[in-house]
């Protein structure tokens, strides 16, 4: 899937992600409507949601992607450079800190159980340089999950 609008696309994904976890038969036999895309792309979202929205986040994924289709995701690691553990820690949350926004670093095993549903094609981590439109260049590194819904 590919969607310009990130707001849009992110809130989309979360609603559906409700209605999923609310009632976890929802989408199913519904690969054609819901679930039927064929890749299901989210860039640099994941590690802004709070954990209950990584659930529905999570469970959105799963749904939206057709049976045999594949979902990529890239989301901050613990070792990034530039915001881990930067800012206020977020009480009771392991991995969590508020700077200018929340984010959360996920383990590799954390992505793994988040993302259960799916068979994981690769995982691996990766830093990298990003530019901003103001020259600064930040350090990061991330995770990078490919992951194929079964069936
Ligand atoms: C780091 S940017 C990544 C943008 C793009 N996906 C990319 O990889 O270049 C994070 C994006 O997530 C959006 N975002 C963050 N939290 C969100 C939320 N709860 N609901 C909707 N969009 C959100 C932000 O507005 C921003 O566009």
């Amino acid at each position: 899937m590919f969607e310009l609008g990130q707001a849009r696309f992110t809130a989309t994904v979360l609603k559906l992600g409700k209605r999923r976890n609310a009632d976890p038969g929802a989408f199913a036999g519904r690969a054609g409507q819901d679930g039927g895309f064929d890749v299901v792309l989210t860039s640099n979202v994941y590690h802004l949601l709070t954990s209950t929205a990584r659930e529905d986040f999570a469970a959105a994924v799963v749904a939206l992607t057709r049976p045999g289709g594949l979902a990529f995701l890239s989301t901050l690691s613990p070792r990034d450079p530039q915001h881990y553990a930067k800012g206020d820690a977020v009480p009771g949350e392991e991995r969590s800190w508020f700077q200018h926004c929340y984010l959360h670093f996920c383990t590799e095993e954390e992505l793994r159980a988040d993302f259960a549903p799916l068979e994981v094609v690769d995982l691996e981590e990766r830093s990298y340089e990003e530019r901003h439109a103001d020259d600064r260049v930040h350090h990061h590194t991330s995770w990078f999950l490919e992951a194929r819904r079964p069936g």
